[in-house]
């Protein structure tokens, strides 16, 4: 297919997976509202139409809860061909039904290149609004997901990672009783191949952890103190102290001076506790298992966004690069989700080898912004040819290309538009 053809097919699955100023991920798998997703989603829109890409901010900030925290899931009408629905979570912490916990905060990072990229004379009108919100998410995230005040983020559930099987999971998950779930049956594997899903094991471990949280009624203090899982993710950390930068350029283009001193030093808090998430065996930042005390020894696709959070020292951008081109060696796109050198990879598994597009855009940046052009390009360039290979698939294959878990999937029609497709690159020239 010719490029523009392909931008006008990212543009129809968006269009179509428009659920009326929100957008499913993709049909039958994901039928509902995701947080993250929607975020990214933003950025395909804003490519042709600004006022929609606000309005799917707007409406996921909806459904943002009274403690600030805005939910992986907003569930807007019952789907029952997904599970798990409303009735399992069993929240009250917000005005729409929804799941309990949080997903990756790209939202104000998001917020603030649609700012720069306004063509409407109404953004900064619309950023205010929203600053609020974003100010109390960002709260809610130091103050239950950083008790302790480490200065690293961490996740009470691999789905709030939004790396939902990652190798760096596992020997957490494995600690998790299993209990309070009774039986159940699964909706994700009769819409597509049970290989690229997690193994039921896991899914036990899922759903015992949300059982543990409901049964302290979500009460996000509780939540932080006794969730059976609490592990500081290199994802999240990277993504919100980036997003704590986007936040500051917005609050001091508003005038906001109070809040840019906040932010101010949850930045210099995030920078130093970040750092202490390397670990010099693997040369790279990996998670940390707060209930254990124990670092994980893998590197994951989220080890490279260090640079995204602007942590671009030479020996980190070192390490990284070493790393890159290692891997480049090992498979023909980049960049798996989990290291191909590792015992955990799996190419085809979900997060456990496989190459999603929007890492790949947030990973380019910050090899962009560190001055290196040529591996953000190779990024670039490995994307869209996955995307023509593969199509607008949910995540790609590292070694084929070849498209796997949904097809027709919105972040990934939304990645083509805003940066990997060529068309896009030759107007950016
Ligand atoms: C899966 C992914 C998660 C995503 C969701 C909807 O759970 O792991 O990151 O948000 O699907 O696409």
């Amino acid at each position: 297919m010719a490029h523009s053809d392909l931008d006008q097919a990212a543009k129809a699955i968006l269009t179509e997976n428009d659920q009326g100023g929100y957008t499913i991920p993709t049909k039958g798998l994901y039928p509902y509202q995701w947080n993250w997703d929607s975020v990214f989603v933003a950025l395909g829109f804003a490519e042709f139409d600004q006022d929609r890409a606000w309005q799917e901010i707007e409406m996921l900030f909806q459904g943002q809860w009274r403690d600030g925290m805005v939910p992986h899931i907003l569930f807007r009408k019952d789907d029952p061909s997904y599970f798990p629905g409303p009735g399992v979570w069993g929240t009250d912490g917000g005005p729409i039904p929804s799941s309990g916990h949080s997903q990756p905060p790209v939202a104000a990072s998001v917020v603030h290149s649609l700012v720069e990229a306004d063509r409407t004379g109404k953004a900064l009108e619309r950023a205010k609004a929203l600053l609020p919100k974003l100010m109390a998410w960002h709260r809610w995230y130091l103050a239950y997901r950083d008790p302790k005040n480490l200065g690293v983020i961490a996740v009470i559930h691999p789905w709030e990672s939004g790396r939902d099987n990652l190798p760096d999971w596992d020997e957490a998950l494995r600690a998790v009783e299993v209990k309070d779930i009774g039986p159940y049956e699964r909706k994700d594997t009769s819409h597509v191949d049970p290989a690229m899903r997690p193994h039921k094991e896991d899914y036990d471990r899922y759903l015992s952890i949300v059982a543990a949280c409901r049964k302290v009624g979500w009460d996000p203090e509780k939540v932080a103190e006794t969730c059976p899982f609490f592990v500081a993710d290199p994802g999240v950390t990277f993504i919100f102290l980036r997003a704590n930068r986007d936040l500051l350029a917005l609050a001091e283009k508003l005038g906001m001076s109070a809040e840019a001193d906040e932010i101010r030093g949850w930045i210099a808090a995030m920078e130093k506790g970040s750092r202490t998430l390397w670990n010099d065996e693997v040369k790279a930042h990996v998670a940390f298992d707060e209930r254990r005390g124990k670092q994980t020894d893998g590197i994951s696709s989220a080890s490279f966004l260090a640079l995204y959070a602007g942590l671009h020292d030479p020996q980190t951008l070192g390490a990284l690069q070493a790393h890159f081109d290692r891997i480049a060696e090992r498979v023909e796109y980049l960049m798996p989700s989990y290291d191909p050198d590792h015992r955990s990879y799996e190419p085809l598994r979900y997060w456990r080898g496989p190459v999603w597009a929007m890492i790949n855009y947030m990973i380019a940046k910050g090899f962009a912004e560190a001055g290196d052009a040529v591996r953000a390009e190779r990024l670039r360039a490995d994307t869209a040819r996955l995307i023509e290979t593969g199509g607008f698939a949910e995540y790609f294959s590292p070694e084929t290309g070849a498209g796997a878990g949904g097809g027709s999937f919105s972040w990934t029609s939304a990645i083509w538009l805003t940066w990997a497709s060529p068309s896009h690159a030759e107007q950016a020239a």
